[in-house]
């Protein structure tokens, strides 16, 4: 079992496939992606390898997220690949929603479990606004596809700012009138590149916790296991909505997740400066014991808080590079 020196243990991995990113999100990738040189992201066989590691140190489950992950072509047989290892017993993405509905039956039937997708506003010009495509009518349909695909878990994330989504409530609570969806809202990170962005447009999760519980909406126990989202459910509404806020006190305590990146760099932490870099254990099979040993090592230095509250942001510059 993976544990660190605080009491937490870490059962979710968010692994990244690739940066590479075909929206460009205000808040992530302004200019679009850009290739870098240097190495590749992770084949498909060093993905495997590291899941496995994970999995036999008691991950039991595991996010796939970029950049957009979906823009892999072998993104299929990734979920292929992770579904089929022993003791990941749920499978997840994070996806911009580009291309869902074509594909959300044939990932749901390779393996894949519960999908997250970004919607930060169900407004097609604000949608446009934030993410340089207008494309909201497709992603709409794709988060379709899912519910009716089945998977045992479709939510949607909006990232709050101010002035473009945080007054518009409303529509994000129709959209869940009717629909078994979990709307998470997120509060905007500062990173390493978007300090003039963040003071702009940040605001505190707050603001829609308190008008859900104006209109009715019950805060839900937490579950065990359950990670740092404190979700509301009302009797009127088939979804419920969730608040991620990383600002707030104690959002480090029920921190259950490590991160690898698509270069295959251990992140103890979002915010973390360093990642440390697994890929020389990644070459071969019988390098897996040592592989563990590491992670088991590595997890020793985790920090008991991101310390954001002292202004640190960390060395990650893009939550495209690192994984969302
Ligand atoms: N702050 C908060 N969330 C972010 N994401 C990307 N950048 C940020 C940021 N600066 C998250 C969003 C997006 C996902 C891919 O990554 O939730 O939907
Ligand atoms: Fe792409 Fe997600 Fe970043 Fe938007 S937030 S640019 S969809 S990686």
């Amino acid at each position: 079992m993976l544990q660190d020196a605080h009491g937490r243990s870490f059962e979710y991995l968010r692994l990244s496939i690739t940066e590479v990113c075909n929206f460009s999100c205000s808040y992530c990738l302004p200019d679009g992606y850009r290739k870098k040189p240097g190495p590749g992201f992770m084949r498909l066989d060093e993905i495997a390898r590291l899941a496995r590691a994970f999995a036999e140190l008691g991950t039991w489950k595991i996010r796939i997220t970029g950049g957009e992950p979906s823009v892999r072509r072998d993104f299929t047989q990734v979920i292929e690949t992770l579904a089929a290892i022993a003791g990941v017993r749920r499978l997840a993405t994070t996806t911009n929603g580009y291309r869902l509905k074509e594909n959300a039956q044939s990932w749901h039937k390779a393996g894949l479990q519960a999908i997250n997708v970004s919607v930060d506003s169900f407004k097609p010009n604000i949608f446009h606004k934030v993410t340089g495509h207008d494309r909201l009518d497709e992603v709409k349909a794709g988060i379709d596809a899912c519910l009716e695909a089945n998977y045992e878990a479709v939510k949607v994330n909006a990232v709050l700012l101010k002035g473009i989504n945080d007054n518009d409530l409303g529509s994000f609570l129709d959209y869940v009138k009717n629909r078994p969806v979990g709307m998470r809202f997120i509060e905007l990170m500062r990173t390493g590149d978007n300090a003039a962005y963040f003071n702009r447009y940040h605001v505190p999760a707050t603001v829609v916790s308190e008008a859900l519980e104006r209109e009715g909406w019950v805060r839900k126990t937490r579950e065990p296991g359950a990670g740092p989202a404190v979700d509301y459910v009302h009797g009127d509404y088939a979804g419920s909505i969730g608040l991620i806020a990383p600002y707030s006190k104690d959002f480090c305590k029920s921190c259950n997740r490590l991160r690898v990146s698509a270069l295959g760099k251990l992140h103890l932490c979002l915010f973390t400066e360093f990642g440390m870099n697994l890929r020389p254990l990644l070459q071969a099979d019988e390098q897996l014991d040592e592989l563990k040993t590491f992670l088991g090592r590595s997890l020793q230095s985790k920090a008991v808080s991101h310390f954001l509250d002292d202004g640190i942001t960390g060395g990650n510059h893009r939550f495209a590079d690192i994984g969302g």
